[in-house]
């Protein structure tokens, strides 16, 4: 059992698949903080409906990058979270929160890692051509996009796909694919050996 944190920015679906894990026990964890770092976030409605605690942050809180981190780092640490779980969170993790929880931020990344870093991973995928894309969860670290590996999933990109229905394939493994992860950390099976490389076990 496991205490997560959840950082989201957006509608939160990656939120509710945690949520819907745990309620089913597939996902042998509690949520004991949604942050947002924005306060029309949809996601806090689903957090909400949940009985799960919010802290709601807007704009004028990331005046001061370092400081919203420390305010964030402290809050999940008051939470007594173990891990911390990015769910569509469209700030970076700044070394305030990296130094809290080094190697227990997760992030879910909707392209196959190296390629197609940033906020757009999808559409950049879709717009390059790529037949094959997928989803990466990774550990979050200091260099945007390219924590260690945790695990992929492939998904194909048919001639008839559009970039509306590669995004509802690429959600549904997401949804799929983080609980199951999530999991593994639950039953300690993750490691990070030395070159920085996840062996799970
Ligand atoms: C997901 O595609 C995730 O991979 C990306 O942002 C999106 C968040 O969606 N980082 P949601 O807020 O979980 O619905």
């Amino acid at each position: 059992m496991i205490k997560l944190g959840v950082l989201i920015s957006g509608g939160g679906t990656n939120l509710q698949a945690l949520i819907d894990a745990i309620s089913t026990g597939s996902l042998s964890a509690s949520i004991e903080l949604v942050v947002s770092s924005k306060s029309s976030a949809y996601g806090l409605k689903r957090a909400e409906a949940a009985g799960i605690s919010v802290l709601a942050l807007s704009k004028e809180d990331y005046t001061n990058p370092l400081a919203a981190d420390e305010y964030i780092a402290q809050a999940l640490l008051d939470a007594q979270v173990d891990y911390v779980v990015m769910a569509g969170y469209m700030r970076m993790v700044r070394a305030p929160l990296l130094k809290a929880f080094p190697n227990r931020i997760i992030n879910i990344h909707p392209a196959l890692l190296p390629s197609f870093v940033g906020a757009h991973g999808i559409a950049d995928a879709f717009a390059y051509g790529v037949k094959l894309t997928g989803v990466t969860v990774h550990f979050a670290n200091e260099d945007y996009d390219k924590g260690p590996i945790i695990a992929q999933q492939a998904v194909t990109i048919e001639e008839n796909d559009t970039l509306e229905s590669l995004e509802e394939k690429m959600h549904a493994v997401e949804h799929e694919l983080y609980p199951r992860v999530l999991q593994l950390l639950a039953q300690d099976r993750v490691t990070v050996d030395k070159a920085g490389r996840v062996h799970i076990h």
